[in-house]
């Protein structure tokens, strides 16, 4: 099939959901991104921040064409060799009272297991999370998520759902009742504009669920496997969560969630309480230990750190000169610039010139690069913002 003829098929027989790019991608490797006709793109969305390690990393290939000539399913009923090693790799990088996993497909399917195991273990009924949170949209998650649009027409949402305003501690405890469960946060929200909360916010947030005997949920579906300059973003503070939700990245691109809980929270749940056909297949997890090793090996945590702070810099800088901007912020390798105006003429713009980028709302830019990106791309797409903020500026503002 040529360009025009995938783009055709799939407008008329795909279920009409996602905003289409104008991109038909092909090939992957590392931040490169090719289209059918050979056109190279750098990817900053990582596909949404799966490809962390990068696209086809020759190290999750090889181990996904070993994986998948030995054995490509196997039902969380039987026990699995690539589960295990997966299982202890995990278990290593995780804070280390996050002891149990169970293993899904998705976020939001991570997200859904974190909030049934808090009702399960408090046997209270509410939830409180934030304001401007996404956790993703089957319903528990999406009961979770702020959104209003992306709720509408699909209601009621699950009762016992509230939202606080994100790093406002006093309202968050005034939310709190008696049948409060868990409260779940993003430690950086991400969809919802790349927010950073206050400095003591997620300490704060752990000694009032330890005073209330309510759980703590963090969401690092888009934080984690170090994407924000540590492999899971609650390790900038000392704060430990009792439920930790994990995807994207974490198996390079294969549909991989992880729920990790500390044990003694695990264990109010038993068989049958919850289970998935695919969850924790031996492809996905072989994927998952070679990203993780590749993760250390590399270290890649550290790369986005000190790569983050170089592009954050030169993004402030951009903001001092051009008033479009409005702020520029993120750690690691999860950043954001914040523009006066709707962002999709940015997104466009940079399209046109190779550069892939996300939003985050509609005038936020997001940028999540895989954390393998070059000192030489890093560059190229810093010239390509600041001729693609140059226009919007002159277009803006004309003398
Ligand atoms: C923080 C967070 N939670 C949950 C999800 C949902 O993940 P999925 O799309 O795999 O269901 C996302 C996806 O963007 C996310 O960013």
């Amino acid at each position: 099939m040529n360009r025009q003829q995938i783009i055709e098929v799939e407008s008329s027989l795909m279920a009409n959901l996602y905003w289409k790019r104008g991109v038909v991608a092909s090939k992957g490797q590392g931040a490169i991104l090719w289209d059918v006709n050979g056109r190279e793109y750098i990817d900053c969305t990582s596909n949404y921040g799966v490809a962390i390690v990068g696209h086809c990393h020759p190290k999750v290939v090889e181990a996904v064409k070993l994986q998948a000539e030995q054995l490509m399913s196997c039902h969380g009923g039987y026990n699995n060799e690539a589960r295990s090693e997966f299982l202890e790799k995990i278990n290593k990088i995780a804070p280390k009272e996050l002891t149990r996993t169970y293993l899904s497909n998705s976020g939001t399917e991570a997200v859904e297991f974190a909030l049934k195991l808090a009702k399960k273990k408090t046997e209270k009924t509410e939830i409180i999370a934030m304001m401007n949170a996404f956790h993703g949209k089957s319903l528990g998650a999406l009961s979770a998520t702020w959104k209003k649009k992306y709720k509408e027409g699909f209601g009621p949402m699950v009762p016992g759902y509230k939202h606080a305003p994100y790093g406002n501690i006093e309202k968050i405890r005034d939310t709190i009742t008696t049948d409060t469960a868990a409260i779940i946060t993003e430690p950086i929200q991400g969809e919802g504009g790349i927010n950073l909360p206050p400095q003591d916010f997620l300490q704060q947030l752990r000694e009032l669920c330890d005073e209330k005997n309510i759980l703590l949920i963090f969401d690092e579906i888009q934080t984690g496997m170090g994407r924000t300059g540590k492999m899971f973003a609650c390790q900038h503070t000392n704060v430990t969560p009792d439920i930790m939700c994990l995807s994207k990245g974490i198996a390079s691109g294969l549909p991989l969630g992880a729920t990790m809980a500390k044990e003694e929270i695990m264990s109010s749940i038993g068989i049958g309480d919850h289970s998935s056909t695919f969850g924790g297949g031996p492809i996905q997890c072989a994927a998952g230990a070679a990203t993780i090793d590749v993760l250390i090996n590399e270290k890649l945590p550290e790369k986005a750190a000190s790569n983050g702070k170089y592009i954050l810099n030169k993004m402030n800088e951009m903001g001092r000169k051009y008033k479009t901007i409005r702020e520029a912020r993120g750690l690691g390798l999860m950043l954001g610039v914040e523009t006066r105006f709707e962002i999709i003429n940015i997104m466009n713009r940079c399209q046109e010139k190779n550069v892939l980028t996300l939003e985050a709302g509609r005038n936020i830019l997001r940028l999540l690069p895989p954390l393998v990106i070059t000192q030489t791309q890093i560059d190229k797409v810093l010239t390509t913002l600041n001729e693609v903020f140059g226009v919007e500026e002159s277009e803006r503002f004309p003398h």
